[in-house]
C-alpha cells in the first residue's frame, strides 16, 4: 500500500506563511499520480479548524480518504471534542486498518501535572511551561499495547510527538518497549513509528524499527517573542503574516511518499527547494542543529529499508 504522507502544516490565515489551498490541492494532485491508498497528516494541521472549516473540509472531502491526528497546537482555540468532530476523526486515538497494515493513530497532547499526578489534555496554552508535556496517560499505553497485539496486520504507530527523540514524549521510553516485547513475540508486529512536531526530516532505526521523524510542510521555528523578530523576508510576509518574523520557510511544501510491502518501507522524498529569501537559521546567525544533531532542509529524503 501507498500513501502521502506530511506533517505540521500550521494552516492559520494570517499568522503562518502558509501555502494555504494551494498547496493542499498540490499535494492531493501529487497523491492522485501517485496511485496513493490514503493520505496522512501527523497533527497541527490548523490552529483553529472550527473557524477554518472549509480548509479541513477540502482535506477531508478528497476522494482518497485523508486522515489527521492530534497535535498540539490543533486545540489552541477549542477544546478536543470539538477539533475531532471538525477533523472526522473517530476518537482521540484510533486504529486505521488500511491495505493489509494497522495505523496506530495516537495522541500524544497531554500534559502530566507534576502536583496532582493527573494526565490533562491540551487546551490552548494549558501545557506551557509544564515539565512533562506529552505525556502518555497509562490507558493510552495499555491501548497502544493492545492495538498491537490484536492487529492481524503489521503496524505503523503515529504520532505527533516523538518517542525517539530523548526530551519529546517523557514516556516514548515505554512506548518503545511496548514495541520491542511486541516484536520479541511476534517478529514485525511493528514495522515503523512515525511524528512529526519537531518539524525535522530524520530516519532512524532502533531495533529494527523504523522511526521517522517527519518535518513541517511549511516552516521551521526562528526564534519567538519577547525575542526581536528577524526583518530579512519581504515586507508584504511581515504585513501578511504576524509571525513571520519567528520562520524560515521552504519555497515549495514539503511531503513525501511512503509505501509499504511486505516489511519493505519505501520513502519518496520530494524535490528540493530553495528557502524564503534565501534565509535558514544559519543566515539568522542561530544554531541550525537542535539537539538531536538534525537541522530543517527545504527537501525530504528518500530510502528504501528492508526490516530484516
Ligand atoms: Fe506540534
Amino acid at each position: 500500500m501507498k500513501f502521502f504522507l506530511f506533517s505540521d502544516y500550521h494552516y492559520t490565515p494570517g499568522g503562518y506563511i502558509n501555502f494555504g489551498f494551494d498547496g493542499l490541492h498540490k499535494f492531493q494532485r501529487i497523491a492522485e499520480e501517485k496511485g496513493c491508498d490514503m493520505m496522512l497528516h501527523l497533527g497541527d494541521l490548523c490552529h483553529n479548524p472550527i473557524k477554518y472549516i472549509d480548509f479541513i473540509d477540502e482535506y477531508n472531502n478528497f476522494h482518497i480518504p485523508s486522515y489527521n491526528c492530534l497535535g498540539n497546537h490543533d486545540t489552541e482555540q477549542y477544546p478536543r471534542e470539538e477539533v475531532i468532530k471538525a477533523y472526522r476523526m473517530p476518537d482521540f486515538h484510533y486504529n486505521l486498518d488500511i491495505g493489509g497494515y494497522r495505523f496506530v493513530i495516537i495522541n500524544t497532547s497531554y500534559y502530566r501535572d507534576t502536583q496532582t499526578g493527573e494526565f490533562v489534555p491540551y487546551f490552548r496554552t494549558n501545557y506551557f511551561g509544564q515539565p512533562e508535556r506529552e505525556t502518555l496517560p497509562p490507558e493510552e499505553l495499555e491501548w497502544i499495547k493492545e492495538s498491537i497485539e490484536s492487529s492481524p496486520y503489521p503496524c505503523i504507530l503515529c504520532s505527533h510527538s516523538s518517542f525517539e527523540r530523548y526530551y519529546d514524549c517523557k514516556n516514548g521510553h515505554q512506548v518503545r518497549a511496548i514495541i520491542d516485547e511486541a516484536n520479541k513475540k511476534k517478529p514485525h508486529s511493528v514495522l515503523m513509528c512515525m511524528n512529526g512536531h519537531m518539524h525535522k526530516d530524520h530516519i532512524s532505526i532502533i531495533n529494527n524499527v523504523i522511526y521517522y521523524d517527519v518535518t513541517s510542510s511549511t516552516f521551521d521555528c526562528a526564534g519567538c517573542p519577547p525575542m526581536p523578530p528577524h526583518d530579512k523576508f519581504n515586507k508584504e510576509d511581515y504585513e501578511n503574516y504576524k509571525n513571520a518574523g519567528y520562520m524560515i520557510c521552504p519555497d515549495a511544501p514539503l511531503y513525501s511518499v511512503v509505501t509499504l510491502e511486505g516489511t519493505t518501507v519505501t520513502i519518496e522524498g520530494c524535490e528540493p527547494t530553495t528557502m524564503h529569501c534565501g534565509i535558514g537559521h544559519k543566515e539568522l546567525g542561530m544554531e541550525e542543529y537542535d539537539k538531536m544533531g538534525r537541522k530543517y532542509e527545504p527537501f525530504t529524503q528518500s530510502a528504501k529499508i528492508t526490516l530484516g
